[in-house]
């Protein structure tokens, strides 16, 4: 087994270092091999997304991502800028299942902006489809307007788009996933207005006949948005396309108390798949050895569980993770009184002691 590392741009590479740090001490047989991606691969090669990364990508059995971004590059051409590189994995290695689990640890039940009794005990898992819709459909472009309200002007244009096998694969995604927990899927849509999403409705609807075990509801993302802070624990599995499920997703983070502890694993159609924390690149704090690892520590987890097949060590992590917080350490943005605030590195250590049959002292 062969895992690639890649850890992007500003907290991505301290991030980074915890996690394989903390897969070290887990002595298990696999090779890693690291390569450099995002705005750290564009000023290197010139390109957010270098041949040999992509290569090393493709050649893994799973990918360790970081993150990338930083607002210096902003001003580049799109296809220079490091976004591209994380679209473009996800495009080439064709990664359309994105699980971002939403599990408020209950040591973290007051670190939420939410009431504790709203989100105690919160575990839901959003599945945002990645390949498709918005972000990737043609054409794009920036035009002279030829109709509409000014026509004339210069005017800009994306696309949203789903083919009905696109729709089927995530919401067979979607279905088996709920079978794994409390049964029950949310899809989010905005049928009301949007054709693509009429169309979205129809098909996991349609889907859903062969998962008779399984209830199916359906929900505007307006109304989603509003639901996943009034009562977020009535959702169990939601499903949604790339964009609703990029915004709801960093709202679902926040109930668990930081952006900073969720993961996230983005599978193919064999789970193969790459690994990343939920949050960015952070640069605001980048080199200043503050950023949360645990998101990272935790993909480190998922990738475990869903293809290395190494469930024992995932739950290893998990419990090494969860220890860490029963005895108080904290990084800053999920500090509150009464935690002990701990630096990236300090954390990292913290969970490798942990894994380690080590106590933790704060
Ligand atoms: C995410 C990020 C990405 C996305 C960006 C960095 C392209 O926000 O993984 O949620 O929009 O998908
Ligand atoms: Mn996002």
């Amino acid at each position: 087994m062969k895992i690639a590392i890649l850890p992007g741009d500003g907290i991505g590479t301290e991030i980074m270092a915890e996690a394989v740090k903390v897969l070290a001490v887990l002595d298990l047989k696999f090779e890693t091999e690291t390569a450099l991606v995002g705005g750290a691969a564009y000023e290197a090669h010139g390109h957010p997304l270098p041949e040999g990364t992509l290569n090393l990508a493709k050649a893994a059995d799973a990918v360790l991502f970081g993150a990338v971004g930083d607002w210096k590059y902003d001003k580049l051409e799109r296809q220079f800028r490091p976004e591209q590189a994380i679209l473009g994995l996800r495009k080439h290695l064709g990664l359309f299942a994105n699980f971002r689990p939403a599990i408020c640890y209950e040591q973290l039940t007051h670190a939420s902006s939410l009431k504790p009794e709203l989100v105690a005990g919160l575990d839901i898992l959003i599945i945002r489809e990645l390949t498709g819709d918005i972000y990737f459909g043609q054409p794009r472009g920036r035009r002279v307007a030829i109709d509409g309200h000014f026509p004339g002007a210069e005017e800009a244009f994306d696309t949203m788009r789903y083919s009905k096998p696109e729709i089927e694969r995530i919401a067979h995604v979607a279905f088996q996933a709920a079978r794994r927990r409390n049964k029950k899927v949310t899809s989010v849509d905005k049928a009301n207005v949007l054709e693509t999403f009429q169309f979205w409705k129809d098909v996991v609807t349609e889907v859903h006949a062969q998962y008779p075990d399984v209830a199916l509801e359906h929900m505007y993302v307006d109304n989603a948005a509003m639901q996943l802070v009034k009562a977020p624990k009535a959702f169990d599995v939601v499903v949604t396309g790339n964009m609703f499920g990029d915004i709801l997703s960093d709202e679902a983070a926040m109930l668990t108390g930081s952006i900073g502890m969720l993961p996230s694993a983005s599978l193919d159609k064999s789970n193969k798949g790459l690994y990343e924390p939920s949050h960015g690149s952070a640069p605001d704090i980048a080199g200043k050895g503050v950023a949360n690892p645990l998101a990272t520590i935790l993909s480190a987890a998922m990738m475990l569980r869903y293809t290395l097949n190494q469930p024992e060590a995932a739950d290893r992590i998990e419990s090494a993770v969860k220890a860490v917080l029963s005895a108080g350490l904290r990084t800053g943005d999920i500090w509150s009184e009464g935690t002990q605030r701990v630096g990236t590195r300090a954390m990292g250590d913290a969970v490798v002691a942990a894994l380690s049959g080590k106590t933790i002292t704060t």
